[in-house]
């Protein structure tokens, strides 16, 4: 699974929702802070689209940290587009007193293929950290698939549990308003730390690569010749891990392929500085891309002397069908 760097963009902070395809445009939402090149509580969602994913437009910021549930920043999340077309997007923020909530928007004007304006769900936030999960241990959606077995749509959230082990938990919905945790964990690691963006996607096999059309299409959850990769970034330090495995959507499982390789103590997807990446599928390509956060060497202070922090980097994941 070769994957082929093809464009560096100048942007700020990390992706905060793998881009998402919508009426011919690439969008990237990314954490941002309109007030200096630093991080800190005033993260907004900055946002930029693209026809083409190497030529890029700003555009004004998409949704700031103005609600008491997402105050002290609107942080990562993801875009699902459903089979009508219609966008969901669900992010973490994190609330006046600092628990990490998720959160639903919407596009204001679905006719806009630019996506200027977003509103957000008036009953936010959707979900809380349940039972046992810490109140800053919960975060960063990922985008939904469908599961026909049981009619519901699925999204999985990084955390991590208080003995040190990082783990993923999945939940289920009808309607994006209302939110199930499905019993278990996903999967989970001794001795990795909170793990944050979370991503799950399938590669290999003769299916194509789409969450939910692998899925749908075999009972036993992607088949025989589909894999799942499962990655995660690393808080305690800071690097993107992943690991091939088997999803099993019925007993809500991933295994490794290799479990001395597994998810944040193998693989990792770039061994500079590259963080907090997200893939999206591209529906007009039929491809998979990655994008990463490439934070850079220099100082705090260097940023702010020169205004600004940080780029997106894209890579394109070339998969060879037998
Ligand atoms: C990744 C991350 C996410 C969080 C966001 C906050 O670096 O820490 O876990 O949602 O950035 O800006």
């Amino acid at each position: 699974m070769p994957c082929i760097l093809v464009a560096v963009i100048l942007l700020m902070q990390n992706a905060s929702a793998g881009p998402v395809y919508y009426k011919g445009w690439y969008h990237l939402f990314y954490q941002y802070n309109p007030d200096s090149a630093i991080w800190g509580n005033k993260i907004a969602w900055g946002h930029a689209a693209s026809r083409d994913l190497v030529r890029w437009r700003h555009l004004p910021v998409a949704m700031s940290p103005d609600q008491w549930y997402d105050i002290n920043g609107v942080w990562s999340g993801s875009a699902t587009v459903l089979p009508d077309g219609r966008i969901v997007m669900l992010y973490t923020g994190s609330t006046n007193a600092s628990v990490q909530v998720q959160c639903l928007a919407f596009p204001t004007d679905p006719s806009d293929p630019l996506l200027i304006n977003w509103t957000k769900y008036e009953n936010n936030p959707v979900m809380y950290p349940p039972p046992g999960v810490g109140e800053k241990d919960f975060r960063d959606p990922t985008t939904a698939w469908f599961d026909g077995s049981d009619d519901t749509w699925r999204l999985v959230i990084g955390s991590k549990d208080d003995r040190h082990a990082g783990m993923v938990m999945t939940y289920k919905t009808n309607d994006f308003i209302n939110y199930e945790l499905v019993p278990g964990l996903l999967h989970r690691v001794p001795g990795t730390g909170m793990w944050e963006c979370i991503d799950l996607y399938p590669v290999g096999g003769k299916r194509g690569i789409d969450m939910t059309e692998v899925v749908a299409a075999a009972s036993t959850n992607g088949g025989d010749d589909v894999l799942h990769v499962m990655k995660e970034s690393s808080d305690d330090d800071r690097h993107d891990y992943y690991a091939l495995g088997r999803y099993d959507a019925a007993k809500n499982t991933w295994t490794p392929l290799d479990a001395d390789a597994d998810v944040g103590i193998g693989l990792r997807y770039d061994w500079g500085k590259f963080y907090a990446s997200k893939t999206f599928y591209d529906p007009a390509k039929k491809r998979r891309v990655l994008w990463g956060w490439v934070g850079e060497t220099d100082s705090e202070h260097a940023d702010v002397a020169k205004g600004w922090a940080s780029l997106q980097v894209l890579d394109i994941f070339i998969v060879f069908f037998k």
